[in-house]
């Protein structure tokens, strides 16, 4: 079965998950997978010379077993357990993988059928961090001694990937960045369309 899979990914707080889910209340057909139902126990997750939990790191998430949902979705999407809208059975089946860390991640190189990138400025997302609560929360100094550096990191390694990827601007209104990537995406999936 024919299967259109969109990748959402960017910084921490970049507004993923807000987006994921304004996109899926609007197409039909459409299941989200989040990244961060991945993670690792804390017992597993490494602990750097300062203390840290090493948890903005590929290591930090079980991507065999997220790879294996993605598996099961694309060789069944109706059936999907991640399926949380019946849609309709004619549309093209619309999968999102929303996440921090996805277009580094070599095996799912030759998945995306669009991907998107969400950035925000270090002060707005330091700020919009501290205003939510993790499990387990951030310690004092992890953004910047953690949090931030591992996202410059991939950000780098991503720059060598050849895949194309549309950059968003994450300062933008929810409403706004909605309406840019559904029409992107309504002209995408209108090509797939003869
Ligand atoms: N376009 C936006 N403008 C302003 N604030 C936003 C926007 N989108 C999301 N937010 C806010 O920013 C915070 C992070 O949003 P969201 O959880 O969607 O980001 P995320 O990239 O999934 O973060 P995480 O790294 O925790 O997975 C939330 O408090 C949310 O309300
Ligand atoms: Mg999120």
């Amino acid at each position: 079965m024919k299967t259109f899979v969109i990748g959402i990914s960017g910084v921490t707080n970049g507004g993923k998950t807000t987006l994921a889910k304004n996109l899926q209340k609007h197409l039909p057909n459409c299941c989200v997978i989040s990244q961060d139902d991945f993670f690792k126990p804390e017992s597993e997750i490494e602990i750097d010379e300062n203390g840290f939990l090493q948890y903005d790191v590929l290591e930090a998430l079980n991507m065999e077993k997220m790879m294996s949902t993605i598996s099961s979705w694309i060789e069944s999407p109706s059936h999907s357990p991640v399926s949380t809208d019946q849609g309709n059975a004619e549309e093209i089946p619309i999968l999102i993988i929303e996440g921090f860390l996805l277009f580094n991640y070599k095996p799912l190189d030759t998945i995306w059928n669009r991907s998107y990138f969400l950035t925000i400025p270090y002060e707005e997302c330091k700020k919009r961090r501290s205003t939510r609560v993790y499990k387990p929360p951030d310690p004092p100094g992890y953004f910047d001694g953690h949090v931030w550096p591992m996202y410059l990191k991939h950000r780098r390694e991503m720059e060598d990937i050849t895949s194309e990827i549309v950059y968003l601007d994450g300062t933008k209104s929810e409403e706004e960045l909605f309406s840019q990537v559904y029409e992107d995406l309504r002209q995408e999936l209108a090509k797939r369309k003869y």
